[in-house]
C-alpha cells in the first residue's frame, strides 16, 4: 500500500463538463476541471496540490524551455458498464517515468506522489471519464526543470504535474507508413528508451516530410545501418510472419518499452502465437512479404491501442495489406478493449480501481 500523502485540494466552483460534447472528442484538446501540481525544491517535494486547471506563470528563463529537461507519461482510465472507474497498468507508467527521470538527470518522483496524486485527481474528475466504447480519460503526468537561470546544468528545482483529457477513438483508421532511412530517432547510448519531450520534437521534421509524400507516420530504422526496424511515431510495432509475432527488442535502449507492447505480447502468447522480441531487418520483412508470409503489421500504444498498418512504403517498393481479412490484430484489439472496459476477465490485474 502507498503511504497517505498530504495533498491539499481546492475544487472548482462550476464544472466545465456540462459545456462539453462528449460525443465528438478530438484527442488531447479538452482538459478536466482539476490538475495536480507539486514542486521539487531544496531536495524535497512540496506544495502538493490538486486545484482548478489553470495556466502556469513561468519565467522566460525557466530551464526546461532552454535545455529540455522535460519528461512525460500517457495513461488511460476507463469506466465499466456499472460506472466503476479503473486505470490501466498505472504502476508500469510510474516506473517508466522514473527511468526517464534518471536518464534526464531529474529527481525521482515518489510512488505515493505519482500514484496517490493520480488516483485522487482521477477520483475527483471521475465524471469526465466517458462511458462510451473506445472512449477513455487520458492521464498526462509530466515533469520539467524549473530553475530560473540561463546556464547548462541540471536544475535544482522541478515541477511535477498531472492533467487529464477525455478522449475518443484515436488513430483508428489503417495507416500508411513510410520506412525512414535518412533521419533517425535514437541511437544506442542515447535517450530513445526515455519518454523525454525532446524525442518528440526531434521526430517532427521526418514525420512532416513523410506526410508530404502521403504517409501518416514514419517507421524508424536503426541509426547505423538503417536496416533494423525500431518503432513508429508513438507506437511500438508488431509483424506477424507465418505463425510468429515479432517485435523489435528493447536491449539496444533505442525504443520506448511500451506498456501496450508488453500487454499485447502477453495476449498474443495466450492466443497461442509464438512471440519473438528481437532484431528484425527490413530485408527479412520484404522477403516475408514477397513469400506471402507477412500476415499482419500493426502499431501498439496507449493513445491508439492497436493501429493496423495497411501499407509500408520502403524505397520505391510498396507493401500493401488487406486489413479487413486480418484475424490477430482485431482480436487483440477487441480483447484489450474488453479487458479495459470491464467486458473481459482481467486475469493479470491490469486494471486498478479508482
Ligand atoms: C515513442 C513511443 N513509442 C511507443 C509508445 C507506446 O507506449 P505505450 O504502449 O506505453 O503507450 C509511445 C507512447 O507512449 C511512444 O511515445
Amino acid at each position: 500500500m502507498i503511504a497517505a500523502m498530504d495533498i491539499s485540494m481546492t475544487k472548482i466552483e462550476r464544472s466545465k463538463l456540462q459545456d462539453l460534447n462528449l460525443d465528438n472528442l478530438p484527442f488531447g484538446k479538452y482538459f478536466t476541471d482539476h490538475m495536480l501540481e507539486a514542486d521539487f525544491e531544496n531536495g524535497e517535494w512540496k506544495n502538493i496540490e490538486i486545484k482548478p486547471y489553470q495556466p502556469l506563470l513561468l519565467s522566460p528563463s525557466t530551464a526546461a524551455l532552454h535545455y529540455g529537461q522535460a519528461i512525460f507519461e500517457g495513461i488511460k482510465a476507463y469506466k465499466d458498464r456499472e460506472g466503476n472507474a479503473f486505470i490501466f497498468r498505472p504502476r508500469d507508467n510510474f516506473m517508466r517515468f522514473n527511468i526517464s527521470a534518471e536518464r534526464m538527470q531529474m529527481p525521482v518522483v515518489p510512488e505515493e506522489l505519482f500514484m496517490e496524486g493520480m488516483f485522487q485527481l482521477v477520483a475527483l474528475d471521475r465524471n469526465w471519464i466517458p462511458s462510451k466504447e473506445d472512449h477513455s480519460l487520458y492521464i498526462r503526468p509530466f515533469m520539467f526543470s524549473s530553475d530560473e537561470l540561463i546556464g547548462v546544468r541540471p536544475s535544482d528545482n522541478y515541477k511535477f504535474m498531472i492533467i487529464l483529457s477525455p478522449s475518443g477513438p484515436y488513430y483508428s483508421a489503417p495507416m500508411r507508413i513510410y520506412v525512414e532511412e535518412q533521419y533517425v530517432r535514437a541511437v544506442p547510448g542515447g535517450v530513445g528508451y526515455a519518454k523525454a519531450a525532446g524525442n518528440y520534437g526531434a521526430a517532427m521534421y521526418a514525420t512532416a516530410e513523410a506526410k508530404k509524400k502521403g504517409y501518416d507516420q514514419v517507421l524508424w530504422m536503426d541509426a547505423f545501418e538503417h536496416k533494423y526496424v525500431q518503432e513508429c511515431g508513438t507506437m511500438n510495432v508488431f509483424f506477424i510472419i507465418g505463425n510468429t509475432a515479432i517485435t523489435p527488442g528493447l536491449e539496444q535502449g533505442t525504443i520506448l518499452g511500451g506498456v501496450t507492447r508488453q500487454s499485447v505480447i502477453t495476449l498474443l502468447q495466450e492466443m497461442g502465437l509464438k512471440v519473438e522480441e528481437r532484431q528484425l531487418s527490413i530485408d527479412e520483412i520484404t522477403a516475408a512479404y514477397k513469400a506471402g508470409e507477412l500476415k499482419e503489421v500493426f502499431g501498439t500504444g496507449t493513445a491508439a491501442t492497436i493501429s493496423p498498418i495497411k501499407e509500408l512504403g520502403y524505397k520505391d517498393f510498396s507493401m500493401k495489406f488487406d486489413v479487413d481479412s486480418w484475424k490477430t490484430a482485431p482480436t487483440i484489439k477487441k480483447w484489450l478493449t474488453d479487458i479495459r472496459e470491464g467486458r473481459a476477465e482481467d486475469k493479470h490485474s491490469w486494471m486498478q480501481k479508482v
